[in-house]
């Protein structure tokens, strides 16, 4: 008897789903990749419990004959390659005939669908991998994919699932990707039985962004399009202010296909030069579109990333364009920006091929030309950036427990260094003090205590902000805005995706025009969906972003009030990262460096 034998085929695709299937998420992303490839103009997908109970993702495509649905469950059987050569030239999102078999070997699924040529339709019925059952069945064309209890069979992998709104985070960035790479198609995502994102096939760009982004943020992208060794590169670009902290509004569509490069990504932020700091993203999409045999996607399991023929070309035009790009801002600052709904060919890239025949698909090509979208191009408000509170009334405000300061000299001792460190000092020598690190870990405490029922105290604005969100920002913003209301904030939902702020904690916040609140969301979206520990997480979101930064002058007042508040808190020499706040440089240890 030899050692070696060959796996049966519901083990064999049992393993291969360890590597397709990770979460709810790739589930979704295969098949509304199969409904994509099928031709579909609508899909719905439904969940329960975040796709862990139920994933059902139902499409109006070409459907399957009942051989062909019956085969679509054996591994490696696709419709969509068939010779070697169609290897090296994918069109498709699929190609490898492995999706359905891994997913339904590790759940529980039913396919109903129906092709346009058959009077019945078939469902199937499918357990751990098993036919269980094959049957007529009435309905349109398309297919519906039902995938219950994903890992009931693999229990050490469904104790890996996260919380329901966790996995709903991931699915609806999948969703997301989906509409930004095919934003003709409709895509209607339901939770529980509620409508929760619902986009309607946009005919042109500007309504694309609009319905993904929101009014403000779809108002600050600029077009660009740019060719480059046989590659067409189209799409927006964020102005500079509106750069994230995380990478994830930045989308890159390969010839129709959602993927990951840090090449590319890195390639947009250097083309805005010195106009972005370390660690900010501008949020971009781009469309590049090369011929297909120039495109490796065979290299990852869950097809997220590519290789691309000469990558590196690409990469350098698109630095140049985006340069460009960014440079038309500063040659007119305040009027006549380049805004959306012009046509990409003719702007930005005089040498630029105006028949555009490489276009990224027929939606694009025939909707660039003549609309006349103009996005509300600025904000709405005056509102200034908070200044620190002068010393007297608003400081007084502050609602804090009186201040002890154990090493402080009195006097007004203060020196800024590079705008960074707070030097002062004290009988044994010297304090240096990290002014964002040191005001960090005094509105971490007061945000804390205020989560747990202090009651904060708010200024009121003069002029009430209102800002509009993308649907997945406004998702988060929706899980913070107790939160925000609880530490002083006075924060409120008006319309569909936007909310008006009244009120903002008192003290020396930054706040931006309303820009902070952004940066709490992309915070949140990182480090904490609601669990426990949210409090804290929420705390230290808010004291990271809304603390004073390094790089901005401080006056005598403003470093007194930060170095008092610092030892009233109760622990004053870490930020609530675990860094040091302060740095204690005695006389003993200068006269010992001096030789003395
Ligand atoms: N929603 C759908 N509508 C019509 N046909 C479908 C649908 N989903 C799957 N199919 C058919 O079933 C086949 C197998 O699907 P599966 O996702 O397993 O493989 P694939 O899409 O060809 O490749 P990959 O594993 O890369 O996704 C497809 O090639 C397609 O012919
Ligand atoms: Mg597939």
């Amino acid at each position: 008897m030899p050692k070696i034998k060959i796996l049966p085929d519901v083990i064999a695709n049992k393993i291969a789903a360890g590597e397709v299937v990770e979460r709810p998420a790739s589930v979704v992303k295969e098949l509304l990749e199969n409904s994509v490839d099928a031709g579909a103009t609508r899909i719905t997908v439904e969940l329960e419990d975040g796709g862990k109970r139920l994933i059902r993702v139902s499409d109006n495509g070409d459907g399957m004959s009942r051989d062909d649905a019956l085969l679509s469950l054996e591994r490696h059987a696709t419709s969509k390659i068939s010779d070697v050569k169609d290897i090296e030239r994918i069109v498709t999102l699929g190609f490898r005939g492995e999706a359905l078999p891994s997913i339904v070997s590790v759940s529980r699924a039913v396919i109903t669908t129906r092709t346009d040529s058959e009077i019945s339709g078939t469902r199937l019925v499918i357990d751990g991998g098993v036919l269980k059952d094959v049957t007529d069945t009435g309905r349109d064309r398309g297919t519906d994919v039902e995938i219950r209890n994903i890992f009931y069979n693999l229990p050490a992998r469904r104790k890996f699932l996260r919380t329901e709104s966790t996995e709903l985070r991931y699915i609806k960035s999948i969703i997301y990707d989906a509409a930004v790479a095919s934003p003709s198609l409709s895509i209607t995502l339901m939770s529980n039985g509620r409508t929760i994102f619902s986009y309607h096939g946009a005919d042109n760009p500007q309504d694309m962004l609009l319905q993904i982004f929101g009014k403000t943020m779809a108002g600050h992208f600029l077009p660009l399009r740019v060719e480059a060794d046989e590659a067409v590169v189209e799409g927006f670009i964020g102005t500079p202010e509106t750069a994230r902290t995380s990478n994830f509004y930045q989308s890159i569509i390969v010839n129709g296909r959602p993927v990951r490069s840090k090449s590319i990504s890195r390639g947009v932020f250097d083309g805005y030069g010195p106009m972005l700091g370390h660690g900010s993203y501008p949020p971009f999409i781009l469309y590049i579109e090369t011929d297909p045999s120039r495109v490796d996607v065979n290299i990852h399991p869950s097809k997220r990333e590519i290789r691309m023929h000469r990558e590196y070309v690409i990469v350098q035009a698109l630095k140049d364009a985006v340069s460009r790009t960014v440079q038309t801002l500063r040659a007119a600052p305040t009027v006549e920006r380049p805004v959306i709904g012009d046509n990409f060919a003719n702007r930005n890239e005089p040498g630029a091929d105006q028949a555009q025949a490489q276009s990224y698909g027929a939606w694009r090509r025939d909707t660039y030309h003549g609309h006349n979208y103009t996005p509300q191009s600025v904000k709405d408000s005056d509102q200034t950036a908070l200044s620190f509170p002068s010393a007297g009334p608003s400081t007084q405000n502050l609602n804090t427990d009186p201040v002890q300061k154990p090493y402080v000299e009195e006097g007004p001792s203060f020196y800024q260094l590079k705008d960074r460190y707070i030097i002062t000092t004290i009988k044994e020598g010297a304090l240096i003090i990290d002014q964002h690190v040191a005001h960090e870990r005094i509105l971490y405490e007061e945000v804390l205590d205020q989560l747990r029922g202090r009651t904060p105290s708010s200024q009121q604005l003069l002029f009430p902000v209102t800002l509009d969100f993308s649907a997945a920002d406004f998702d988060v913003m929706e899980q913070m805005l107790p939160f925000l209301n609880r530490i002083g904030f006075s924060v409120r939902e008006f319309g569909e995706r936007s909310v008006i702020i009244d009120a903002i904690p008192s003290g020396p916040i930054r706040f931006d025009d309303g820009a902070i609140l952004r940066e709490f969301i992309d915070e949140m979206r990182t480090h904490g969906a609601i669990t426990s520990g949210y409090l804290e997480k929420f705390a230290a979101a808010v004291a990271c972003r809304a603390a004073v930064k390094a790089g901005k002058p401080l006056n005598q007042t403003e470093m007194q009030y930060l170095i008092d508040r610092m030892f009233a808190t109760k622990e004053p020499f870490v930020c609530p990262h675990g860094r040091p706040t302060v740095i204690r440089l005695t006389l003993d240890e200068l006269d010992r460096r001096f030789g003395r």
